[in-house]
């Protein structure tokens, strides 16, 4: 019987810069669920790849004095690059510069042309061209992109538009007969509130602004603008349009696509003009779109045009891609946002992979061989931990399964590590090393097989996460295929008898002060973007660096919330430049009831002498933190804006240690 087929796709990146740690979020993601499907039993077409026309990147290119495809021909070898590095099983990878795309994407605009989908018009609005694209003078926020909050032009120019309206009814229909295609399913909320409802405009579909893109045949001075241009992708990749049998067996083999994985901030896209572009050309729809939230840096969105990016390498390259991946699929439960932050990062490695799995293993294997000759026993009767263990196995297994086929990976790792947990705890109330000096051989051969077992189908269930370390760990233990596969996860499938090789640890505990300082530097620094920090106006720039969102707003919180943070009146004792460090003031600060030592990034803007005897407001409860080797305990409160920045004072009758609130 043949396999059923699943098609997943990313995003088509921009590679008018280099990509940061969301973008590898999206496609580590999708990876994890190529390959859970494929351990499955699917026959799995994963496919990426770049996003290659438009203003942007004519622009960039003529900044740097390239024809476009010089200049992005680099680009793209350094981001496959980065995906080999981190192990992305992609099928294939789209540019949309190759001629199997910009072929079709001409065809059909010709078509839909011919259709009277698509007519001849005059654009008159609003335009972000970062964002590549149009607004409503009402969608606007204070004049500005409701996107990205930088400044739009006004444009005036013939373009042909694709008639929306006329496909809206039969989309909300899709919509109500396939609740799985919009998720989470907020998001179907959200783009039937904002953009259905108010009554969806007709899409531009052609510029003659600029003419880095697709010529429509018919009318050469325009090119196809770039979300109709950018989404057939997902048919041309597989040889939508194509005269190739090979090519259109393949497209009617893979599509409609199982599930389009795309950030939140183009969900509107993929569930309101993609569905309806393909229903124009009578194609079916994609079953679903995944919507996920966004990496956060320090409360505040992260992107590429903000200039205040993690670069993923830097990462990588410290902590190895298993671990990497595992910390962006575990941390944050994926459809929503979440924060990055150095001690989340060394904590999943420190408990999660070196204390749990890694413990396990090694614990396991030592044992093997300090017990049983480094073999793996045959198991003798079974006791009630046995059984317990047994049908707690079942059970995660199941919970895997359902949870990694609705995509949910953080819960689908909190399951096994909950087993793996169990693991360790099974051996810790069974104490084989008791049973080994009572000389109870087979209540020893049936534990120490049992710990074997919990790893074997821990090792099964992480292989979509983590490429690496299953492989080293199956080939210590010596798995065979049929002991390795998916089906052969239940406890009593591994075969005893067999030697396992003694190892190095996998996962090696980190220095927790040592890391946290590493990652803090790493992840303030804007090095790969600093082009593109320079594109946004001063004073995005600035709050994008500080880690804030556009409007330097954050989420509600209540009073509960509020309270823990503890406030309190200090004054400065002695202040002073701290060595090796140009922006950092070093500071003995009077708490009242003690002396703080604290570290502030405000060396800018004071004079260290200036500071002496000023009363400020600290934050007494803050972790204590290194930055450059001296610990901080604690934080000054300041104002800043643009390049202004102030030390918030409180008058001098206030008694230092006086709470704030
Ligand atoms: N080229 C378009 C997509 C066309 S798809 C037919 C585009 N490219 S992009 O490079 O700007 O971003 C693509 C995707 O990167 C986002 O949708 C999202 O999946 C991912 N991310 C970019 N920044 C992100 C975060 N800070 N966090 C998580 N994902 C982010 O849009």
């Amino acid at each position: 019987m043949s396999k059923p087929s699943f098609y997943i796709t990313t995003p088509i990146y921009y590679p008018n810069d280099k990509l940061h740690i969301g973008h590898a979020y999206t496609t580590v993601a999708s990876d994890t669920m190529a390959r859970y499907k494929r351990l499955r039993g699917y026959d799995v077409y994963f496919l990426t790849g770049t996003d290659e026309h438009g203003q942007k990147i004519q622009s960039r290119a003529e900044q740097a004095g390239l024809e476009p495809k010089a200049f992005l021909d680099p680009i793209i070898e350094w981001i496959q690059a980065l995906w080999k590095k981190l192990d992305i099983s992609y099928d294939d990878f789209i540019r949309t510069t190759e001629e199997r795309h910009e072929k079709v994407v001409a065809d059909i605009f010709e078509r839909l042309l011919a259709q009277d989908d698509i007519y001849l018009s005059e654009y008159e609005g609003w335009y972000c061209t970062p964002d590549e694209s149009f607004w409503l003078e009402r969608e606007l926020k204070d004049g500005k992109c409701p996107e990205c909050g930088r400044e739009v032009q006004f444009v005036r120019e013939a373009s042909y538009f694709f008639r929306m309206g006329k496909y809206v009814d039969r989309l909300l229909q899709y919509y109500e007969d396939n609740p799985g295609f919009i998720e989470p399913v907020g998001r179907k909320t959200e783009m039937i509130k904002n953009f259905i409802e108010p009554g969806l405009q007709d899409l531009c579909v052609s510029r003659t602004s600029f003419d880095w893109g697709v010529h429509v045949k018919s009318d050469p001075k325009h090119v196809v603008y770039v979300w109709l241009d950018a989404l057939t992708n997902y048919i041309t990749a597989i040889g939508y349009g194509s005269d190739d049998p090979e090519a259109k067996a393949k497209f009617e083999k893979y599509w409609p696509a199982d599930v389009h994985v795309v950030g939140k901030d183009i969900v509107r896209f993929h569930t309101i003009y993609w569905p309806i572009i393909l229903m124009a050309l009578d194609l079916p729809l994609p079953k679903k779109v995944f919507g996920h939230g966004f990496f956060l840096a320090k409360g505040g969105k992260m992107s590429k045009s903000k200039g205040n990016v993690i670069d993923p390498l830097q990462l990588i390259d410290r902590y190895g891609r298993d671990a990497f991946r595992y910390f962006l699929m575990r941390e944050i439960p994926f459809g929503q946002d979440g924060v990055f932050t150095p001690e989340a990062m060394v904590d999943r490695l420190n408990y999660d992979l070196a204390n749990d799995f890694g413990n396990l293993i090694h614990r396991t294997v030592a044992m093997l061989h300090r017990f049983y000759g480094g073999a793996i026993p045959v198991p003798a009767g079974l006791t009630d931990e046995e059984e317990a263990l047994i049908s707690l196995a079942a059970q995660t297994r199941e919970l895997v399964e359902r949870y990694m086929d609705e995509m949910q990976f953080s819960l689908a790792l909190s399951e096994i590590w909950n087993l793996v947990r169990r693991g360790n705890k099974y051996i810790d109330e069974c104490q084989p090393w008791k049973l080994h000096k009572e000389g109870q051989t087979e209540r020893l051969q049936t534990v120490l097989y049992h710990m074997a077992e919990v790893i074997r189908l821990a090792t099964i269930m992480v292989q979509p996460v983590m490429p690496d370390a299953p492989k080293v760990i199956r080939r210590q233990f010596g798995w065979t295929d049929e002991e390795f596969a998916w089906t052969a996860l239940n406890i009593g499938a591994g075969v005893g008898g067999r030697r396992v090789a003694e190892g190095e640890p996998l996962f090696p505990r980190l220095d927790v002060e040592k890391e946290i300082e590493a990652l803090t530097e790493m992840t303030t620094s804007t090095v790969p973007n600093q082009q593109a920090a320079k594109d946004t106006s001063g004073q995005q720039a600035k709050a994008a660096e500080k880690g804030q969102d556009k409007s330097g707003a954050k989420p509600q919180i209540g009073i509960d919330v509020f309270d823990q943070v503890e406030l309190r009146v200090g004054q400065i004792k002695t202040a002073a430049k701290v060595e090796g460090a140009d922006k950092l003031l070093q500071f003995q600060i009077d708490l009242g009831s003690e002396t703080r030592q604290i570290v502030s990034g405000i060396a800018k803007y004071y004079a260290p002498e200036d500071l002496i005897g000023k009363k400020v407001i600290v934050v007494a409860n803050l972790k204590p933190a290194k930055l450059r080797g001296v610990e901080s305990q604690g934080m000054i409160l300041c104002a800043s804006e643009g390049d202004a920045l102030t030390i918030a004072t409180v008058p001098d009758s206030m008694p230092n240690g006086a709470i704030v609130k």
